[in-house]
Order: structure tokens, then sequence, then C-alpha cells
């Protein structure tokens, strides 16, 4: 059965939970419009092996126990360092929580001796760590490759099979808080990196530069989001040929011998809906029938019936993932195909959702979380003021006015009801112009001739509409699809990098004006498979392995190429 195989994705963690920045506030272009080739037919760039340079293969060098063993004592080091985010951090010098990235510095220092050596280290924001190698040639534009120091707190080590912070491993699993999310990347880029720049007789033709934010897991806003100022500063708008960082959905076999692989070229957008209901309180021994609460409780209920639908949009990055699946597995894809034959998008997007279940869902859906609720204070005093706070991942074909416009006319009825004002969204300039664009039968009224009971509040934040997409044909991409073609090449098998969507954010939200082409994959099989953000993360050490191979072979692939 068609895309059976997808099922696959189920388990994949989004990357970071509460990630997002305003994208210079500027409205991104509609998906499709910068990138979307008519008529993509999932054609192969040729596979990329690095020769030429006279270093030996990454097979060679990153294959054998030692080298394993070797990895397994820097990875234990990095993850020993418990640089945690919380979202209540302080200032660098007055919260003593920030000592560990203090402490990981020393680390990395130690364990790269040849990166420190040969790199420039700007050190940005305090913690934010840049590395810079020019390239003999300054006319190749850079290709910068990211990764994040800090991890997710740990909730209750007790309940860990091995403690969060031990780095134990055990000949097969490293394990620990960040060994997966976003440490193994860490790690695997200094390693590959040491490795060429042990080689005395290696120096780059292209500038190279790393670069690991520090609050990833909190926001970026203080590592990426100067990181990216500080870039921009030294390169320039689209001064960079491509961006690498974590993400990417797990690998998906079909049919034993086709290996997908899905960089991201695209996330989707962002918004925190806040909504209070400020209503007269009063004695709880002679109350109204509806407190704030209860009033709020018909606005979660109104809210929660109303989903959004999925839709897989013509030339989206989902779309063209389905005409690789058409041409590279036929056998499992003629459902598919037809459908995409007859242009039924409807019926491929049942498909999609019903064979790949939540997270494919996601992908071409926008979600909906009621995450946080507030209110009372007394049990004897109705309360005054009730708060909700919902977050939403919006999917392209919806943009952040049409939800939060959506929020005013599903809650109508109850402010109706209850005789409630509403002030929704304030001083929010893409809203109002939203607004002011609809015909107005669809504005909701306002109503000047009531008595009104109570306020109702409505705010967005955290604001990021969903990004450009990335290209996945052109030489930027050729060299990157070629080299993960190379590295993951298998006996008697075919390997396809697809771009596709992702439900969370990186860091790359931070970077989008250094480069068209900003890819968000972990190049590891394993994804998916890793208990991020939860209890007993771990990273299989021979899949980190393959990681180590794979950025090697991209930074030597993209130092012998012209584009
Ligand atoms: C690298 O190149 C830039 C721009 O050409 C130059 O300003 C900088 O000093 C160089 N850095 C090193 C370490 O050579
Ligand atoms: C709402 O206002 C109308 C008109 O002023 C009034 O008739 C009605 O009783 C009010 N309802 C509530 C729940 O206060
Ligand atoms: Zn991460």
């Amino acid at each position: 059965m068609a895309l059976r195989k997808l099922s696959l994705l189920a388990g994949v963690a989004g990357v970071s939970a509460f990630v997002s920045a305003p994208i210079g506030g500027a409205y991104q272009k509609p998906l499709g419009q910068e990138s979307a080739v008519a008529n993509f037919n999932c054609d192969l760039p040729p596979v990329l092996t690095p020769a030429g340079d006279g270093l030996p293969s990454g097979q060679s060098l990153f294959s054998s126990e030692a080298a394993l063993l070797k990895q397994v004592k820097r990875h234990q080091a990095v993850v020993r360092v418990p640089t945690v985010c919380y979202d209540d951090l302080g200032s660098f010098d007055e919260d003593d929580r920030w000592a560990p990235f203090y402490v990981l510095h020393d680390t990395l220092a130690k364990t790269y001796p040849a990166v420190y050596d040969r790199m420039t280290l700007d050190k940005v924001n305090t913690f934010g760590l840049v590395y810079t190698i020019n390239g003999s040639d300054p006319s190749l534009k850079p290709i910068f490759l990211a990764a994040h120091q800090d991890v997710v707190p740990v909730a209750d080590e007790s309940t860990w099979t091995h403690p969060p912070f031990d780095a134990y491993f055990d000949g097969e699993f490293l394990w620990g808080r960040g060994s997966s999310d976003d440490k193994n990347s860490l790690t695997a880029l200094l390693s590959a990196v040491e490795t060429l720049l042990s080689n005395p007789d290696w120096s780059p033709t292209r500038t190279l530069i790393l670069a690991f934010g520090f609050d990833e897991e909190c926001s970026g806003y203080k590592g990426a989001g100067k990181i990216g100022e500080f870039l921009t500063e030294k390169y320039g708008d689209d001064g960079i040929a491509l961006i690498l960082d974590e993400g990417g959905l797990p690998v998906q076999l079909v049919g034993d011998d086709t290996l997908y692989l899905f960089p991201s070229v695209m996330e989707k957008g962002h918004v925190d809906i806040w909504a209070d209901l400020h209503v007269v309180g009063g004695h709880s021994s002679m109350p109204f029938p509806h407190t704030g609460i209860g009033i709020m409780a018909e606005i979660i209920t109104a809210l929660e019936s109303h989903t959004y639908e999925p839709q897989v949009l013509k030339n989206s990055p989902t779309y063209n993932h389905l005409v690789c699946l058409a041409r590279y597995s036929p056998e499992e894809s003629t459902d598919i195909a037809d459908l995409l034959k007859k242009d039924d998008l409807k019926k491929l997007t049942t498909l999609f959702v019903e064979d790949g279940g939540k997270v494919a869902r996601y992908m071409i859906q926008t979600s909906q979380a009621i995450d946080i609720i507030q209110g009372g204070q007394k049990i004897n005093a109705m309360p005054e003021v009730v708060s909700l706070g919902v977050n939403y991942r919006v999917a392209p074909q919806d943009s952040i006015p049409k939800v939060q416009h959506n929020i005013v006319k599903y809650v109508d009825s109850i402010v109706q009801k209850y005789n409630l004002s509403v002030k929704a969204y304030e001083g929010e300039q893409e809203y109002e112009a939203y607004v002011a664009g609809l015909p107005l039968e669809d504005r909701v009224a306002a109503r000047s001739d009531v008595d009104y009971q109570g306020t109702l509040v409505l705010r967005g934040d955290e604001k990021s509409e969903s990004t450009p997409v990335s290209p996945t044909s052109g030489p930027i991409w050729d060299v990157f699809s070629g080299t993960i073609q190379h590295a993951f090449a298998f006996e008697g098998g075919k390997v396809v990098p697809v771009g596709e969507i992702m439900n969370g954010n990186t860091d790359t939200r931070h970077y989008l004006n250094l480069s068209p082409h900003v890819y968000r994959w972990t190049p590891s099989r394993q994804r998916g498979d890793e208990n991020i953000h939860t209890i007993d993360e771990r990273v299989r050490m021979d899949s980190h392995m393959e990681m180590v191979s794979f950025y090697y072979d991209l930074v030597r692939n993209f130092d012998a190429a012209e584009a």
C-alpha cells in the first residue's frame, strides 16, 4: 500500500517547542512564489563523491571501532556539561545557571585543538560561538553549519535509566540530555572539521563558518538572534551559500531499496494567542450563573470545536515529496501516481494524512493547542481575570492574521451571549490590515448599544509566518543532495533526498536573510527514535559516526564546488 512506510514518521520529535522570532515584521511570500518549480519531476543530481583534495575518505576515517571510541570520549565530554536553557534565566552575570556554558567552552577548546588553533573564534553576546576559517577564494560565498549548545531541562532525574548528565555509553547508545538534541550535531560538526584541520596541508578554498547558539530551546533571541546580526554585518544579506542546521524528518525506506531523506526546506509559521477575560468578581455565596472561568471554558470549547483542515498544496514540498515517491517507488505508490495525474489534491491530502499519521497531518495543517489556563485566586471569591494561552503552528494555506481573526469569529456567539466587549489585537498592524481587507460581511460586527459585562482582550505574541521555501534544484541543492546520496549510499539501493516541511522551529529563524538556501537536517538515519525532549534521550553512536562522515564530505564537496 502506498505511503505505508510513512508511518515511520510517527514519533518524530519537533525540534524545539517554543522558538520563534518575527522575521523583520515583513510578510513572507506565499508558498511557492519563491522557488516552486512547476513540473517538478524529482530529477536527482549526480552522486557527489569527494575527490581531488587528496584527503582520505570519510569511510576510512570514521568507520573503525577505534574512531568510534574516540568519538564516544568527545561526545561524553560535551554531553556531561549541563548547558540547560531555562525559560526564566536571568542576566549572564546574575544567574549562576549560565555557568555551565563557560565550562562547555573550556571543554570544546580542550577537545578540538586544531579547530581552536586554526579557526578564528568570535564570542557573540558572551556565549554564542562563531568559528571561521577563511577560504583562499574570497569570491566563493561561505557555508555555515549550525548547531545549538543548550539542552532542555530534565524534569525528574530519577526516571532516567542512566543519569542524564553521566553520558553513559552502553556499547551502542550514548545516553544523556542533549546527546541527540543538539549536541549530536555540535560534536559531529566540530569533529569533522577537527579532522580536516588536523591535516596541515588542508585549508579551505571556501570560507567555512560553524556557529552555535545557546538558547535555541528558549527562543534563540540571545544566541542565534545575535549571531544572525553578527553574520549579517560581516557577509550581508544573501551573503552565504548554504546554511545547514538541525531538523528534518526521519528517514523512510520504501520497498527495501529506496531510501528517502527529508531535509526541511520550510518551517511552518507560529503564533501564541493570549486571551484575558476581565469580569466583575464578587462573593461566592451569591454567584453569577457563570463566572469568568465558566465563560472561558465555553471559549475553549468553541476553539477546540474548530480545527483546521490539512491541505497538500500544489508544488509545495509535500506535493513534491509525493512526486518523488511516485517516481522512485512506483510499485508502492500507484495510487499516488494516479492522483497526481488527475491533479486530485483533495484525495492526495486524505491519503497523506491517513497513512502518515499525526506528524504528516501537522506538516500540512495548522495546529492549535490550548496550553495555558489561569484564573481564580480564592475559593470564596469569583475570579476577576481569567487568562488563556493557545499555541498555533500555522500551515502555509493559512496566515497568522487569519488564525487571529478566526478566533474572534469562533467566540463571537459567546461574546454576544455574555455581553462582553472585545479588544482584538489592538495595535497589531498585520491584523488590522488583514481585517481592513476583508469584505464587510466577514468582519465581526462591533456592538455599541450593549451594557458590557466584561472585556475579552486578545493578543498575538511570538509571531512568525511560515518561511520561504528553500530550493530543491540548482547548483547549491545539487551539491547538498549529491553529498547526501554519496554519504547514505547502500548496496543495491537508491538514495532520494526530498525537501519537506518541518513542524517545529529552529535557530534558522534568525538566519533567513543570510541565504535562500537554508536546510534543516540532522544527517542521521536514527532521528525520530532518540527521545528528544523527554526521559532517556540517547544517540546511537554508529549513527553519530555517519553524521561526522557526512559533515566531512559536505565541507569537501562544497570546497570543490564552484557554485
Ligand atoms: C578573513 O577575511 C576577512 C575578509 O577578507 C578579513 O577581514 C579577515 O581579517 C580574515 N581573517 C583572517 C583570520 O585572516
Ligand atoms: C446583555 O445586554 C442586553 C441588552 O443590554 C440585556 O438585555 C441582557 O440581559 C444582557 N445579558 C447579560 C447576560 O447580561
Ligand atoms: Zn534542537
